[in-house]
Parts: structure tokens; C-alpha cells; sequence
């Protein structure tokens, strides 16, 4: 029998050592360590040192990249904000990872998924390890899908799970709350460390992959490293989603931070509310607060995520400081990247900012990734600075670089026309323009091409 040696894995990120300490040294948790069975080491390369496979081994074969297969066909759950995320639905045979906080919605909003596929027909089973029975039932009575044909099932064995999908109908999607739940007698450790997790999930989508079916795991992110969290999975599986809270609010974005099979940088928007979770298809409503329009120190930024456009609201305040070193916060944006707007527009423009402390805000508790923000950003600081309105009808929308210029950015079309559609009637932007065409032709633009020229259009009076 293969000796069994110990190991200490941290349960946040998966780094082995062969000693237990009260940090992780990889990842730097706090109480994240757990002892687990070593994993039984590599596989010996006989085949290599032996100059000959050995008897067993069996040739692999290769193939060309040009199959006949052009799209992965896709099982649309019904959702759209979560099919646009998948890119366009589930890939029969393939793993998707749908991580969160726990009580953020990943049941409900895989329960509403569930229920819509198994309405249109397709064996949907839905493994609850977390939830007894009558639990699930209440959720689905509440969400008005009690009569939704979904196979509920409780089981958390492995084996157990296996043996099941592999008899009767074959399932088109089998969704397992949670995976940390989940156990295997083959694997020396309690259930919710990384190698339970790491076992089963692999046994899983394997299942998936030669089944045809289409897993879906929900994986808890934990914070005090009790059990695994999910990333120490994601390289296994070809969909990772995440589902997070827009601080302070009811709304649930959904985001695919890794797609085998489609876009990264889509979102889904949702509303949490009493009867389960709403898709919200105008987002840019919820990031625009009204009684805020116009006032000094806002600006509406046109952004892009994903594929959308989502107009956003940029609050600063720019006050003198009684500090030696000002403060300097932002809230949904880079830090780094307002220091960097501050040096430009003291540098080339000649604000000056070093005496004031500087907050900046974005709305609606999103966050913003785009370069694009620069302009807004700009526009917000100098309207505060200047105490006077950045035009309530604007948009702003620009890369600042370093040397003061405004850099064009992609989308103009597709960020015109949905401020043209939210009654915007200006837009600032970039004076050379990536694109050609502007479709929206109801918007005055209003072209830059140095920081400089913001600072006098922000000056000058309105009207
Ligand atoms: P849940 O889907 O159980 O979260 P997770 O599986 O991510 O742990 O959602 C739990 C929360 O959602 C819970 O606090 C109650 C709330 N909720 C609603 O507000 N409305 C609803 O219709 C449902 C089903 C849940
Ligand atoms: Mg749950």
C-alpha cells in the first residue's frame, strides 16, 4: 500500500506546506490551514527513464483544429441576464462554477434557472447537500415554481451521485448546492477541504464531459477558511461565475470572470426581491440617481461592460484640506488611477490640487475598470473644485493620458445612443473617435483632444 504521508493545505488558495502555521505563507489568510492526506505524489515516468512505454500505456491520438463543429450549441436557461453571461446559454458537456457569498441568491437564481429548462422539457437534477427537501420546496412555493419538473435530490456522496446520473434518463443539467458539500470515501479528508473539493469536482466533470450534460457547481467564497473556497476549482471548470451585492443594495450582479465558451467582461443584473430574483434590463436607470442630476461635483460617465452600455454617475468633493497630506478615497474606482488624473491635471493644466482632499464616488455601488471613466472623473473633480454644475444633458466619456491628451476609446456608437436613449442631448468626448460612423445623431458631441479644453469648457458659462 502507497504510504500515506501529511500535508498542510491552505483551504483559501491550495499551497501545501509541511508544516501548520496560523498564516498562509502563499496567500497570507489568517486559520486557513488543515491538515489532508499528501496527495499519492507524481506519476513515475517509467515510460521516460525506461527509453519504452511500458505495456500498458496506450498511444494518444491527435487531431486538427479544423472539426466540423463551428458553435457550441447552447440550452438557453430563460434568464437572459444569465445567458449573456454564459455567452448565450449552457454548452451541453461542459462545468460551470457559480460562486458568492453565502444568502446572496446562487440557490435561487439556479432554482429559476432550473425550473425554466425542465419547463421546456429537458431532465434537469438539482442536488441540494445544503437544503433538506422541504426547504427547497418552500423556496420553489415561493418563487411560484412548485410545479416546475426538476428532479430534487439531497445525496452529497460521490459515488452515490455517479451511480445515479449514470442510471435512468440521462439529465441535460445536473446543478450540485453546493460542491463543498459533497464527499468521496476514496479521499482522506473531511468534506469541504481542497482535496474532497478538488476530488470530487474533477469526478464530476468528467461525468459532464463524456455524459453530455451540463454541471453546474455552487461554491460558497468563504472568508475564515473553514472550508475551501471555490477558486481553488476554477482552473478545472470551462465557466466561472460570480455573484456579487452592489454595496448596500438590493441589486445582484453576475459576472463571468473566466468563459471557455464566451465573453468575459459580461454582467447580469438582478434585483433581489421577495418573490426571487427579477433581471433588471435597464441598468444604467439604477446607476443614474435623479435628485443628484446637475449638482456640483457629479458627472455621468458613459461606460461600457461587456457588451452594454451602462451610463454611471461620478460624484467627487474636492475640499480644502486642514491635513499637511490631503486625503485622497475613492469608492468604485481605481485609487491609483485618480492619483494618476490629480498629477495630470496639475501638471498639464495647471489645477491645483495638493492643498484639497479629494473624495470620489462611484454610484449605485458598481465598479468601474474602464480607462474610458478618465474624462467623467475629470469632469466631477473640476466641478466641485469649481463649485458649478458639469451640465446636467452630458456625458463624458475619454482616456486621459499622461501627457494630457484624450485618447479615444471603443463603443462610441453603442455609449451615444443609450445616453441618447436615457435624454441626454451632449456628449464630451474624445476629438479623434475610434469609430467612424456616430449613429446617434440627436447627440451634440463635443470634441477634445487635450484636458486642457475641459477645464475651459467646465469654466465657461452654460447654456
Ligand atoms: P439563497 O439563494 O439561499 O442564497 P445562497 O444560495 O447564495 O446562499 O438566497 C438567500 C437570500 O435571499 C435570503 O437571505 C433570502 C433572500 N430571498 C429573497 O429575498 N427573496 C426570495 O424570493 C428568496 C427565495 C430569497
Ligand atoms: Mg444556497
Amino acid at each position: 500500500m502507497a504510504k500515506i504521508s501529511r500535508a498542510f493545505v491552505c483551504q483559501a488558495c491550495g499551497a501545501v506546506t509541511s508544516k501548520w502555521s496560523g498564516k498562509c505563507g502563499a496567500c497570507g489568510e489568517w486559520n486557513s490551514i488543515i491538515e489532508e492526506a499528501a496527495p499519492s505524489g507524481p506519476p513515475a515516468l517509467v515510460a521516460i527513464k525506461g527509453g519504452k512505454g511500458r505495456a500498458s500505456s496506450r498511444l494518444a491520438s491527435f487531431e486538427t483544429l479544423s472539426a466540423a463543429t463551428l458553435d457550441a450549441p447552447r440550452l438557453e436557461t430563460g434568464i437572459a441576464e444569465l445567458d449573456r453571461v454564459l455567452g448565450g446559454g449552457l454548452v451541453p458537456g461542459s462545468a460551470v462554477l457559480v460562486g458568492g457569498d453565502p444568502g446572496i441568491g446562487k440557490s435561487t437564481l439556479l432554482l429559476q434557472a432550473a425550473a425554466r429548462v425542465a419547463a421546456e422539457g429537458a431532465r434537469v437534477i438539482y442536488l441540494s447537500g445544503e437544503e433538506a427537501p422541504a426547504q427547497v420546496r418552500l423556496r420553489a412555493a415561493r418563487l411560484g415554481l412548485a410545479d416546475a419538473p426538476v428532479a430534487l435530490g439531497t445525496e452529497t456522496n460521490l459515488a452515490n451521485i455517479v451511480a445515479t446520473l449514470g442510471s435512468g434518463a440521462p439529465p441535460a443539467v445536473v446543478i450540485i448546492d453546493s460542491v463543498q458539500t459533497l464527499w468521496s470515501e476514496n479521499v482522506e479528508a473531511a468534506p469541504g477541504t481542497i482535496s474532497q473539493l478538488r476530488g470530487c469536482a474533477s469526478a464530476l466533470i468528467s461525468y459532464a464531459k463524456t455524459s453530455g450534460a451540463t454541471l453546474v457547481l455552487v461554491g460558497h467564497v468563504t472568508k475564515d477558511g473553514q472550508i475551501a473556497g471555490p477558486k481553488v476549482i476554477e482552473h478545472m471548470v470551462d465557466t466561472v461565475l460570480y455573484f456579487e451585492n452592489l454595496s448596500g443594495h438590493q441589486f445582484r450582479l453576475l459576472r463571468a470572470v473566466k468563459n471557455r465558451f464566451g465573453p468575459t467582461d459580461e454582467i447580469g443584473v438582478f434585483e433581489m426581491r421577495f418573490d426571487g430574483l427579477k433581471e433588471v434590463d435597464n441598468p444604467s436607470a439604477l446607476f443614474l440617481s435623479d435628485h443628484d442630476r446637475g449638482a456640483p461635483g457629479t458627472s455621468v460617465f458613459a461606460g461600457m461592460e461587456g457588451s452594454r452600455p451602462i451610463l454611471v454617475e461620478i460624484q467627487a468633493l474636492v475640499a480644502p484640506s486642514p491635513l499637511g497630506t490631503p486625503r485622497r478615497a475613492v469608492v468604485g474606482w481605481d485609487p491609483n488611477r485618480l492619483s494618476m488624473l490629480i498629477a495630470v491635471l496639475e501638471a498639464r493644466c495647471g489645477v491645483r490640487l495638493g492643498g484639497h482632499d479629494v473624495y470620489l464616488n462611484v454610484a449605485g455601488g458598481l465598479r468601474l475598470n474602464e480607462p474610458a471613466a478618465d474624462l467623467a472623473a475629470a469632469a466631477a473633480l473640476l466641478s466641485s473644485l469649481a463649485g458649478r454644475s458639469a451640465r446636467e444633458d452630458s456625458v463624458f466619456f475619454g482616456e486621459v493620458s499622461l501627457t494630457g491628451a484624450i485618447r479615444a476609446v471603443g463603443h462610441t456608437d453603442q455609449r451615444l445612443k443609450e445616453a441618447a436613449k436615457l435624454g441626454f442631448a451632449r456628449a464630451v468626448v474624445p476629438a479623434v473617435s475610434g469609430e467612424g460612423n456616430r449613429e446617434a445623431k440627436s447627440m451634440t458631441l463635443v470634441p477634445l483632444s487635450q484636458l486642457e479644453e475641459l477645464v475651459a469648457l467646465l469654466a465657461a458659462p452654460s447654456g
